[in-house]
Formats: structure tokens, C-alpha cells, sequence
């Protein structure tokens, strides 16, 4: 990894949800992934590292990982990315899931779309879109020098649920299995919930993989 680059983990909200504050400390600038809940210390943690938030991508809609959103887009004004499927989960409060917990978590809509195979500039480094549907119909993962950030695809031994609306296991599954499992072994994975993993470790340990 580049010896710039400091990936600071918080864990956030109701459901301990990581959100990953990605800061390149030569360029100052930090990219949020998932800003779910505390908005402040969010923004904060970017600041203790010197840099200011320039984006922010959500790995998919979910009220769990969006609670900090509108926060941390007052407080920064930095713009927010997600899949093009995302629009539809993050207007509709059962797709999100807000409504479950009484609509305590006011949405926001994103201001750029992304889809499978697009490349979201972060300085002169690029976040790589991988489209992961399964968990959700908006989730996807993000690819940058060799990591992962997969949301709640895949966690370390076990796999996203799929009960909840536009959720699909043989289509996790299958995203899964074709565009995550055909990366190298030693590529980290960095999850929506839980400690980072490896490919190899989940090729060869995650039960639902077999
Ligand atoms: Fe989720």
C-alpha cells in the first residue's frame, strides 16, 4: 500500500457498521466509505490525519450505513457516490430499510451514480467499482491498490443476508463467486461489518463459498 495512504476504521451505529475513512496524507484529502452514523467524528477523524473529505461512496443504501450521511454532507459538502441501483433503495424508506427502525434516519440522495466497471477519481488514485448485487440490488465494492472494500457482501467466515427487500442469495452467491473470488489470494477484504479478511482466507473457510 502506498505509505501515504492511512485507512482509519470506525465503528458506527445501532449494528456496529465500519466505516472506512481512506486518507491520503500527502495530498490532504480522505475519501469516506459508508459514513454510518457520527458525522462528527467522522469528519474529525479526517482531521486528525490533516485531510479534508473530498468524497464519499456508499457501498449500498442500507439505514445502517448511511446514518451519518446528511451530517457529514452539511458539515463537508463533499459529493456522494453511489451505485446507479441506489437511487431507488436510498429513495425508498422499506428498499433502505429506514422504516424498520421507525424513520429515525432521514435519506439523502446521492449526487453521482455509478455502475459496474466505472472509476471514481480520488486524486491520481481511482476506486474501482465492482457491482456485487445480492445483498441489495444497489450493492457494489470498491477496488483501490489491491483492496477491497466489499460492504455487506462478503464478512470474514460468513456472507450479507438476503431477507431483507431486493435481497437474493444465488445472486450473492454468484457475485460473490465471479467478481471477488477471481482476485488473488493476499487481496484484502475490508467489510461492511466485522474484522478485514483476505480472498484466500474466504476461498478456503467461508462456509457459504463451498
Ligand atoms: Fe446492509
Amino acid at each position: 500500500m502506498n505509505k501515504n495512504i492511512k485507512i482509519k476504521r470506525l465503528i458506527l451505529g445501532p449494528v456496529a457498521t465500519n466505516c472506512y475513512v481512506f486518507c491520503d496524507t500527502a495530498r490532504k484529502k480522505a475519501a469516506v466509505i459508508d459514513p454510518a452514523d457520527k458525522p462528527e467524528l467522522i469528519y474529525r477523524t479526517a482531521e486528525d490525519e490533516g485531510c479534508d473529505i473530498e468524497l464519499v461512496i456508499l457501498t449500498h443504501g442500507h439505514y445502517d450505513h448511511i446514518g451519518g450521511l446528511k451530517g457529514l454532507k452539511s458539515m463537508t459538502g463533499a459529493p456522494v457516490y453511489c451505485h446507479i441501483n441506489g437511487v431507488d433503495v436510498l429513495g425508498d424508506p422499506r428498499k433502505n430499510c429506514c422504516e424498520d427502525i421507525g424513520g429515525r434516519i432521514e435519506t439523502f440522495a446521492a449526487d453521482e451514480t455509478v455502475e459496474d466497471g466505472d472509476e471514481i477519481a480520488f486524486g491520481d488514485q481511482k476506486f474501482k467499482v465492482i457491482y456485487t448485487p445480492g445483498h441489495t440490488i444497489d450493492s457494489m465494492c470498491l477496488a483501490l491498490d489491491g483492496m477491497v472494500f466489499c460492504g455487506d457482501t462478503v464478512f470474514c467466515g460468513s456472507v450479507g443476508r438476503t431477507d431483507l427487500p431486493t435481497g437474493d442469495m444465488a445472486t450473492e452467491l454468484n457475485s460473490i463467486k465471479k467478481k471477488l473470488l477471481v482476485l488473488s489470494d493476499e487481496t484484502p477484504l475490508y467489510p461492511g461489518h466485522g474484522e478485514a479478511t483476505t480472498v484466500g482466507y474466504e476461498r478456503k473457510h467461508n462456509f457459504y463459498l463451498r
